[in-house]
């Protein structure tokens, strides 16, 4: 019996070398070459060409190798089996460090100096003052950002489908309350998943709801923002600045006018990426759960889509 690691345009030998020393007794084998595909039980995918699964016939769960299973949900052609998806500490501080890395460039203008440096202007000024945040998805990483930035002193609001109850942060659920989640915010940090509710949802009049000068941080998906929408507030208001990791189209094509934006910070999704190292133990025992026909660590509800 097998697991096929089917992960595109991503060397493997990493993850291949340490399931194989976690699992001595079964074959790992990256897809395309497959030894017999009818072994395969167990399928570790990321971002996989859509079809690719239907032939894996005594495939029993997938682990999707990332937190986010967009990519995977999009085939038509998915078989109906349980999923599974990356819940992991290390996966949340790398997130955590990356927006401490966005949120010191924008209170210390470090947009602002670079964009001076290239006219050589010597204009010297005081930290901005960044001190409510909303979060949009207050789920395993938007909970932990929303307490790590709250712990740091900050003003919290956060966002999501249900109610919470989250310490010393301001929680706003359902669609009616999106505009009120963040009315107030300097900043407004996306962690929500792609999903048929969530495509294209923040739009022009979630922009406008938007306070002058605010701040917006996409590390979640690029198709749930509208970028005519995004590029129209940053042109004529209100929006003053957006970092954004993610994109509708990756790489992000070299014609998009988002590149050249002056207000846009652009990193190539690159603000939590799984660590082989770290997530290992949870995929071997996602493949003995699926071999005894259990239930999988950390598995993804597919009527809700995330
Ligand atoms: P999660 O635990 O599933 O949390 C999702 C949160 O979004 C939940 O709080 C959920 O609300 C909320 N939500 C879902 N649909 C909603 C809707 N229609 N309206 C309002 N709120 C909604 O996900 P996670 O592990 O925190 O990850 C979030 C996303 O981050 C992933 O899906 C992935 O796309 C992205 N990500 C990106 C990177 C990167 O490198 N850029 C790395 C990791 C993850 P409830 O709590 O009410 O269910
Ligand atoms: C990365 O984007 C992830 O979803 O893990």
């Amino acid at each position: 019996m097998s697991i096929a690691l089917i992960i595109p345009d991503r060397k493997l030998d990493d993850l291949q070398y340490r399931l194989q020393q976690a699992l001595p007794q079964t074959r790992i084998e990256i897809w395309p070459e497959l030894y017999d595909p009818a072994e395969v039980e167990f399928a570790v995918v990321w971002r996989q060409p859509h079809g690719c699964l239907n032939g894996l016939v005594n495939l029993k769960a997938i682990q999707c190798f990332g937190a986010g299973v967009d990519s995977i949900l999009s085939d038509p052609t998915l078989p109906d089996l349980p999923i599974s998806r990356i819940v992991d500490p290390a996966l949340t501080a790398a997130m955590i460090g990356y927006l401490d890395g966005v949120m010191s460039y924008y209170r210390l203008q470090l947009d602002m100096f670079s964009r001076q440096q290239q006219q050589s202007l010597w204009r010297p000024k005081s930290p901005r003052k960044l001190s409510r945040i909303t979060i949009l998805g207050l789920g395993e990483l938007g909970s932990a950002v929303a307490s790590h930035f709250c712990q740091q002193g900050y003003q919290l609001a956060g966002w999501a489908r249900s109610g919470k109850s989250l310490q010393d942060i301001q929680c706003f659920a359902g669609d009616e309350q999106l505009h009120h989640a963040v009315a107030a915010a300097d900043v407004i940090i996306c962690l929500l998943p792609l999903t048929p509710s969530t495509e294209n949802l923040l739009g022009r009049d979630f922009f406008q709801a938007l306070k002058p000068g605010a701040i917006f941080i996409n590390v979640a998906r690029g198709a749930i923002v509208d970028d005519t929408a995004l590029l129209a507030a940053l042109d004529h208001g209100p929006l003053g600045a957006a970092c954004l990791d993610v994109f509708r189209q990756e790489p992000l094509p070299p014609a998009s006018p988002l590149w050249q934006h002056p207000a846009v910070l652009i990193t190539p999704h690159v603000s939590a990426v799984t660590n082989v190292a770290t997530v290992v133990s949870q995929i071997a025992e996602n493949y003995r759960r699926a071999q005894q026909g259990t239930g999988l660590l950390n598995p993804v509800d597919l009527v809700r889509g995330y």
